[in-house]
């Protein structure tokens, strides 16, 4: 089990634009891409590599490149996608899952409306993604499906993330590896982190 918080002076810098109540929908679509490249080029460090040859035009070239099978990403739709689109930026080569959930506005319990994922994803390691770790209670539900998928090498993406929802989350699946690109302290009666950046969804999506 890890948590990583990224500390990263350009990931904070973009982070200062999700946050801000004055970012449109258009700018907010940009900075959570550059904040997922920018998390992935740090993530990716840890994939595994193989020593490869190249033939330049010139002369033979020993290089490395990252050994297959290619990880798979997974989106917790809606707001997940933000984050696949930027991690596909850095690494096209990675295959795409997607996990429906929405939390019940009421109960803030996670419902899930959609389970399609690649066929050979239990053979892979597995990045879920999710801009926002509040309860926890989504990723927990969608680390179940990843289970119930055979997945178990899984690694949660979050943008924001706040303690309740990351202690919940490894006393549930000790296993987990958590990186966010920032924490912040609570939850307030609605679910919602604070002093977060709103509506993750709605703000990418322009439907608040
Ligand atoms: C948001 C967010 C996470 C979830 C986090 O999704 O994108 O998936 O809430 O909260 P939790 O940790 O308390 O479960 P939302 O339910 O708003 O759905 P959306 O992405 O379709 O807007
Ligand atoms: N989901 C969000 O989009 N934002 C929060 O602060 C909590 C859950």
């Amino acid at each position: 089990m890890s948590v990583k918080i990224l500390n990263h002076p350009l990931i904070d810098h973009h982070m200062n634009k999700l946050r801000s109540k004055d970012t449109n929908n258009f700018d907010f679509r940009i900075s959570a891409k550059i904040v997922s490249n920018l998390m992935g080029y740090e993530i990716f460090k840890s994939l595994s590599t193989e020593n490869v040859q190249i033939n330049t035009p010139l002369e033979k070239f020993k290089g490395r490149e990252v050994k297959k099978p290619f990880p798979c990403l997974v989106s917790i739709l809606r707001a997940g996608s933000i984050i696949v689109d930027g991690l596909l930026e850095v690494f096209p080569n990675c295959s795409v899952g997607h996990i429906g959930i929405y939390r019940d506005h009421k109960t803030l319990l996670p419902k899930d409306y959609l389970t399609k994922l690649p066929n050979n994803i239990h053979k892979k390691k597995v990045f879920l993604c999710d801009p926002m770790l509040a309860t926890g209670g989504s990723a927990i539900r969608a680390i179940e499906v990843l289970n119930e998928n055979n997945c178990y090498d899984i690694s949660l993406i979050c943008l924001l993330a706040c303690d309740e929802g990351i202690n919940l989350t490894l006393k549930k699946y000790p296993k987990t590896n958590i990186f966010a690109a920032q924490k912040d302290p609570v939850l307030n009666k609605k679910g919602y982190i604070l002093p977060g950046l709103g509506d993750a969804g709605d703000r990418i999506y322009g439907t608040e």
